[in-house]
């Protein structure tokens, strides 16, 4: 017996000895994944078990190997420094639009950094040995068809997310739109990572770039303020716009759903302000050429104008829906609810209709340049509902 549990503690040492020095081997723990891809750049964005000096290397598509001739680095600096950090994220400019390039990252740990002595340590990067280099595909407004997919709510129900989107891959989605409320509120990176970003990387964010549109649950918690630094976006904030093939994306931050003063938000919301921000910003986006040459204009935003009557969502009917009612908005697309419900324009008040997505159902939208199909799709595969937009 004394012998038995003689064996039982050395295994039970061993395993803890091991787990042990595996949390402290220097490593690529989370990532990488596509941000802010557009005709011109795309953002890589991953994160390492201790600091490090991170570079992504780009190389054309094609079958040649990786190994064939030296890349060009790509760091992340700041004001002229590399910058050391444990979240990395490079952005890659002058990149042809419509192309396809093959990308490896890598991570040089940096152990120690005393005044101009930096001391590193081991590099952690990804594989183009045994298996093939990343990919990933710039945008191109020329391009005649877009195909993407959307989900929102899912509340860090990962298996939910999992089952919702097992079958996006390169070549087939363009993109998907994380519409808000990912998590119910925002405590830590890990928090971040399991409640839905690690499974979008296991899945496909390596090679399909994830598009984040904020919800009112990401605006709560300690870590709330730092996880808008894991997305990218071609303008820095959370709301911006991009084209892809024939439509225009107008990305809105809804923000909080009750009124600034709630007693739910302690004193920390601000969100009737950055509405009005917002509201400035549209009114320029709407009047650039790239949005009125577009075939079709696709709004998304968590909160929906309409379908609730909360602050948030008359904030959102009274600053941006007359701006995008002389806009010809093909469609809007919302979580929030966590129902479906697709709402017909309104006369006199709304002139595009609404699509909100349930917290359990994927959207997945195709678009040419007559032609923006929707459908909403469960997690067996089964199409519940679909629309068919015609061009304006
Ligand atoms: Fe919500």
């Amino acid at each position: 017996m004394k012998k038995i549990v003689a064996i039982i503690f050395f295994a039970v040492a061993m395993l803890s000895c091991a787990s042990k020095s595996c949390a402290q081997d220097f490593a690529i723990n989370h990532g990488p994944y596509l941000q802010a891809v557009g005709e011109n750049e795309a953002t890589i964005v991953w994160t390492t078990t201790r600091p490090a000096v991170s570079w992504v290397e780009m190389a054309p598509a094609g079958k040649e190997s990786f190994y064939a001739e030296e890349h060009t680095k790509y760091f992340e600096t700041k004001n002229g420094n590399r910058v050391v950090n444990q979240l990395h994220k490079i952005h890659i400019a002058g990149l042809e639009k419509g192309t396809e390039y093959r990308y490896r990252i890598f991570s040089k740990e940096v152990t120690s950094y005393e005044g101009k002595r930096v001391i590193y340590g081991k590099i952690a990067c990804t594989d183009v040995f045994r298996s093939a280099p990343l990919r990933f595909a710039t945008s191109d407004s020329g391009k005649d068809r877009v195909s993407f997919s959307m989900v929102c709510d899912i509340h860090a129900h990962a298996d939910t997310l999992r089952a919702l989107l097992k079958d996006i891959r390169y070549g087939t989605t363009d993109m998907v739109f994380f519409n808000g409320d990912m998590v119910s509120s925002v405590e830590s990176e890990q928090q971040f990572f399991d409640g839905f970003m690690q499974p979008a990387i296991d899945l496909f964010a390596k090679e399909v770039p994830v598009f984040y549109t904020r919800g009112n649950h990401e605006t709560r918690g300690k870590f709330s303020a730092q996880f808008t630094d894991y997305f990218a976006s071609n303008s820095g904030k959370l709301y911006y716009s991009f084209r892809q093939g024939p439509v225009f994306f107008i990305v809105l931050d809804g923000g909080e759903d009750k009124p600034d003063s709630d007693i739910e938000y302690s004193e920390l919301a601000c969100f009737d302000q950055y509405r009005t921000e917002q509201q400035h910003w549209l009114d320029q986006v709407l009047k650039t050429p790239e949005c009125l040459s577009a075939a079709f204009r696709v709004v998304i935003i968590h909160i929906p104008p309409y379908g609730t009557d909360w602050h948030g969502a008359r904030d959102i009917r009274e600053k941006f829906v007359p701006l995008l009612n002389k806009a010809r908005i093909d469609v809007m697309l919302c979580g929030h609810m966590h129902s479906y419900s697709y709402i017909e324009p309104i006369a006199g008040k709304l002139n595009f209709p609404i699509l909100i997505n349930a917290a359990n159902t994927r959207l997945d939208v195709t678009a040419d340049k007559d032609n923006l199909i929707i459908k909403d799709m469960d997690t067996k595969g089964v199409m519940l509902n679909s629309h068919d937009i015609k061009r304006h």
